[in-house]
Formats: C-alpha cells, sequence, structure tokens
C-alpha cells in the first residue's frame, strides 16, 4: 500500500488515539512500549485505521500522563527511544498508514529544566520563560479546569518566591508565549519531530497560550497569534504536515482555531459529542440538531475531529447546566464516576455493554461531519475501572487475548502501569480481540465491516450536511457531494419508529441501502418512508447515484 499523497487526506481518514504505555510491551517490563506498538500494526491496518494519534511519549514524571513534559524532543525510555520511534514511522508508512502526536505547547512539567532554570535564576536565559508575579492577582477570572484537583491557577515557588501562573496542576507551569524566546523553542522541537517523519500534531490545551487581565484567558488574540506563526513554519517547511487542535470550546469559539485557513486544520468537536449521549438517553435529537445549526461552516481547507470518548474524563464542559445534570444523573449513578465536570467512564459500559447503542454511537460518529477519531479498546468495547486515580480507570491495558497478562505482556501483572480490567462481562477472559477476531459476528467485525462501508465513499468525508429535521426520537440527515446523496437515518429511541423524510431537494429514482436493515422501505413522490427497530440506524444512497 502506498502513502497517500492528496493533501487533504485527512477529511477522509479514520483515526485512532493509542496509549503506548497501555496498548503492547514488547521487552516485558510490564509497560507498553513503541516497539509493541510497531508489532500491532497490522491489527491496525487490518481494522481501518489511516492515522495514529499517540498521546505524549516524552520524558515526563507522569503526574498527569505524560501531558507534564520534561523534555519535548526526547522518548520516555521505558517507551523507548527516538530510534524506535524512527522505525514505527517507517512503519506506519509502509502500510499506507500515518502518524500524529500530541504537542502539548501551554504548559511543561515543573521537572522540566526550562522551569528549574527559571525558578533558580530570575535574570537568567530561563527568566521569563514562566509567568512570574509577586502577587496572585491577575487573570482571577480565568477558570479552573482541574475542579476535583486544585483551587486556584497560581502557585507560590519557594526557590524564586515568587508566584507562577497554571491552568491545569501545579505542576504544570505555562510557558510565557509573551516570550518571543519561547515560542522560538517551541518551534524547534515541532521542527524535530517533523522532520522525523511524523504527519502532524493533535495540540493540547491551545485555548490558554496568552492570558490578559480582565478576560478569561482563553481564545485571546494573542493565542490566535502565536498558532498562525505555528501554522506558518509548517506550510512553508513541511507542506502537507497537520495541526489538530485541542480547544473544548463552544462553535462559536472553535472555529476561530481554523483561522482563515491559516491556523489548524482540524480541530475536535467538542460539543457534539456529550449530546450524542444524551440524545441516545433521552430518546431526542433535539439537542444534537441544535448544536449542529449552531456550528457555523468552516474554512475549505479544513475538518472537524468527532470522537465518542478519548484519554480524559466525558467532558461536560460544553453543555447547559441542565443537561450536564441530567448527563451525571443517567450515566454517573455513582459519585465516584463523576470527574471534574465529566464523567470517568468508557463508552461500552456507558451504555451498559448494549450492541444496538454502542454501534447507534458509531453510526452517528461514522456519517456526521467530520473525521472519526477511534479510542483504543472501544472497537472491542472495553470496560473502565472508576475505582482507579483521576482519568486512569479508561487508560487500562489492552485486552489481546485471554491468557493472563491479556497478551498485553507476560510480565507478572502488578508491574503492568494500571490493572487489567477485571469488572463481569469485560475482564480479558471474556473480552479480548483473539476472540472478536475469530468471530464474525463480534463487534469488532461489525465496526472494521462499517468502516469498510465509509471508506470507500468520501461523501463521507468530504460531503456536506443537511439536517431532515422531522420526528423528535429519529435523527435524520443527508450527506452529498458531487452528485453521490446518502441519507443516514438513526433512531435514538428505545421503540421502533416509522418516518417520512422529504427528499424532494436531492434527486431521488432509487433508494439503495447501503448499511442497515430498515423496514418497509419505500420511496415515491420523493417521500422516503422506513422504519428503524429500537437503536437502528441507516444509510441509504438516492438516486442510483452511485456510490463515489
Ligand atoms: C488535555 C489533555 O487531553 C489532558 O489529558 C491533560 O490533562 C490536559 N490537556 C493538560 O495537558
Ligand atoms: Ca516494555
Amino acid at each position: 500500500m502506498t502513502v497517500s499523497t492528496d493533501a487533504e487526506w485527512f477529511k477522509t481518514a479514520v483515526f485512532y488515539e493509542v496509549l503506548v504505555r497501555s496498548f503492547a510491551d514488547s521487552n516485558n517490563d510490564g509497560i507498553g512500549d513503541l516497539k509493541g506498538l510497531s508489532s500491532k500494526l497490522d491489527y491496525l491496518q487490518w481494522l481501518g485505521i489511516d492515522c495514529l494519534w499517540l498521546p505524549p511519549f516524552f520524558p515526563s514524571p507522569l503526574r498527569d500522563g505524560g501531558y507534564d513534559v520534561a523534555d519535548y524532543t526526547g522518548v520516555l525510555p521505558e517507551l523507548g527511544t527516538v530510534d524506535d520511534m524512527r522505525d514505527l514511522l517507517t512503519a506506519t508508512r509502509e502500510r499506507g498508514m500515518k502518524v500524529i502526536i500530541d504537542f502539548v505547547m501551554n504548559h511543561t512539567s515543573d521537572a522540566h529544566p526550562w522551569f528549574q532554570a527559571s525558578r533558580s535564576d530570575p535574570s537568567g536565559p530561563y527568566g521569563a520563560f514562566y509567568v512570574w508575579r509577586d502577587q496572585p492577582e491577575e487573570y482571577l477570572d480565568a477558570r479552573v479546569i482541574f475542579i476535583d484537583s486544585i483551587s486556584s491557577n497560581w502557585s507560590f515557588d519557594e526557590v524564586r518566591g515568587q508566584y507562577f501562573w497554571h491552568r491545569f496542576y501545579a505542576h504544570q507551569p505555562d510557558l510565557n508565549f509573551e516570550s518571543p524566546r519561547v515560542l522560538e523553542e517551541i518551534l524547534d522541537a515541532v521542527r524535530f519531530w517533523l522532520e522525523l517523519g511524523v504527519d502532524g500534531f493533535r495540540l493540547d490545551a491551545v485555548p490558554y497560550l496568552i492570558e490578559q487581565d480582565g478576560t478569561n484567558c482563553e481564545n485571546l488574540p494573542g493565542t490566535h497569534e502565536i498558532l498562525k506563526k505555528v501554522r506558518k513554519v509548517v506550510d512553508e517547511e513541511f507542506p502537507g504536515k497537520i495541526m489538530l487542535c485541542e480547544a473544548n470550546q463552544w462553535p462559536n469559539e472553535v472555529i476561530e482555531y481554523f483561522g482563515d485557513d491559516d491556523e489548524c486544520h482540524m480541530a475536535f468537536h467538542f460539543p457534539v459529542m456529550p449530546r450524542l449521549y444524551l440524545g441516545i438517553r433521552e430518546g431526542s435529537r433535539a439537542s444534537i440538531s441544535q448544536i449542529l445549526a449552531d456550528t457555523p461552516a468552516i474554512p475549505p481547507g479544513c475538518q472537524w475531529g468527532t470522537f465518542l470518548r478519548n484519554h480524559d474524563e466525558l467532558t461536560l464542559e460544553m453543555v447547559t447546566e441542565d443537561e450536564r445534570q441530567y448527563m451525571w444523573s443517567e450515566y454517573a449513578p455513582d459519585p465516584r464516576m463523576k470527574c471534574n465536570l465529566g464523567i470517568r467512564r468508557r463508552l461500552a459500559p456507558l451504555v451498559d455493554g448494549d450492541r444496538r447503542r454502542i454501534e447507534l454511537l458509531h453510526g452517528l460518529l461514522l456519517a456526521l461531519p467530520g473525521s472519526p477519531v477511534l479510542y483504543y479498546g472501544d472497537e472491542i468495547g472495553m470496560g473502565d475501572n472508576i475505582w482507579l486515580q483521576d482519568r486512569d480507570g479508561v487508560r487500562t491495558p489492552m485486552q489481546w487475548t485471554e491468557g493472563p497478562g491479556a497478551g498485553f505482556s507476560s510480565a507478572e501483572v502488578d508491574t503492568f502501569p494500571y490493572p487489567l480490567i477485571d469488572s463481569p462481562g469485560y475482564g480479558p477472559e471474556v473480552l479480548n480481540v483473539a476472540a472478536q477476531q475469530a468471530d464474525p459476528a463480534s463487534l469488532l467485525h461489525w465496526l472494521r465491516d462499517t468502516l469498510a462501508i465509509r471508506r470507500d465513499r468520501p461523501v463521507f468525508g468530504r460531503g456536506d450536511f443537511t439536517d431532515l429535521g422531522g420526528a423528535d426520537a429519529v435523527f435524520s440527515f443527508v450527506r452529498s457531494l458531487e452528485g453521490t446523496v446518502v441519507v443516514c437515518v438513526n433512531n435514538l429511541s428505545a421503540t421502533a419508529q416509522s418516518v417520512e423524510l422529504d427528499v424532494s431537494a436531492w434527486s431521488t429514482s432509487a433508494a439503495d441501502v447501503i448499511y442497515g436493515s430498515p423496514a418497509e422501505l419505500t420511496l415515491d413522490a420523493e417521500l422516503l418512508r422506513l422504519s428503524l427497530a429500537p437503536y437502528a440506524f441507516c444509510w441509504i444512497n438516492l438516486g442510483g447515484s452511485g456510490d463515489a
């Protein structure tokens, strides 16, 4: 297979977030590593993944899952070496796959040499690398993000005798982007990884790069200026490489991160994610339809990143207070399931392991505008462990086989970074890749088959989106691209539903089902009528317009 030379490959790609530490252990020290990940690329290619996203694998004290970076251009020794990373990039390229890596621009670990130098030598070369103040009096309108753990964005440093600013944990001091030297250092690290061959970056926590008193210190113009400078370097020196931003913000704020096709190529669509769970719980499309109606058009060279789960809590920052309370009451019945403004659970347990709802959520993910970003383990319906600290309960070792170490590692299980899942119905003895690969009726095969249907149809990646409205319990929309028209009908409710959809705006000579088993399907007088079983969805190609 050859690597796509299409500069807009990301518009039709399927992404897969994989925690190196938790995926596969090559040297049996109990810790997943880059070589282990390389050994699993055939599996990921078989599944239909186009691009891996690797969260931080850099040297780090690991007090925030590696988002506390102590060296931007190294590899945490227990995960491997820069050469292992180069080998991984070669091996992915040989399979026609790509790799983006996390880049944590906003802050470093307090163990980073820059911070150590900054605290001990205020007038030295790193003195201004962080945001230092004599008193914690500025930026008080900025919210605290990790509300479970910290109460202030300022902490006092005994060594320097000043306060430093941090939007996350106190061991993650924010870099001071008012100092041009900070950006220069960051750009050097960006160049390092692009030269090594990565295909782009997932940019962590970008809304917080610049602070300004009297504002909430999010999405400020100076922050966008910084990102545009990064994009300029990427475009000029490494054309074709992408920037995907993590800005957990409302649609009208997020679209600013695309700029005028001169900032990020992609941005996660945070607000739509919780509404998919809300929709299937309420049996109502209202909230999903509303947020998509509120989502402005994006520049031609850009794409949304959509997702159901990731390595963090299922964030409820981008819903109303009423919706948040509803989500907590329905999806976090045990108080331990709450985490910050979210829920520390994986996809399958959130929907009681119900195949219909797991498939429906994926059906929405794959058909809505944007490139889907899957989370490792969700393809087999892996479980979680809410009793692990912070967000670790959704970061447990991948379950490959039923053996004692689940095929993740042959080391003693108590050396693993996190314990294997052992909750009833979710342990490796009943839930693993090997068993599901051997079973054509498994969730894994279902997802692979459904990804293959999507892969053959660029309309899902590049097409226009039209909400067809209609019955509240059924979310129906059209994706269309150059004569290809696909109607996607999703029964969000626990009861069978019949719908009548006006598709007169499109060519309607024929209706071919490309996914699903709708009953009583008819097309006459430009009305599409069909029935769907509880939580079922279907994709219908209209007008005999062809598949691609
Ligand atoms: C967002 C990351 O996804 C999360 O895991 C991390 O804790 C914060 N940014 C801080 O870097
Ligand atoms: Ca290892």
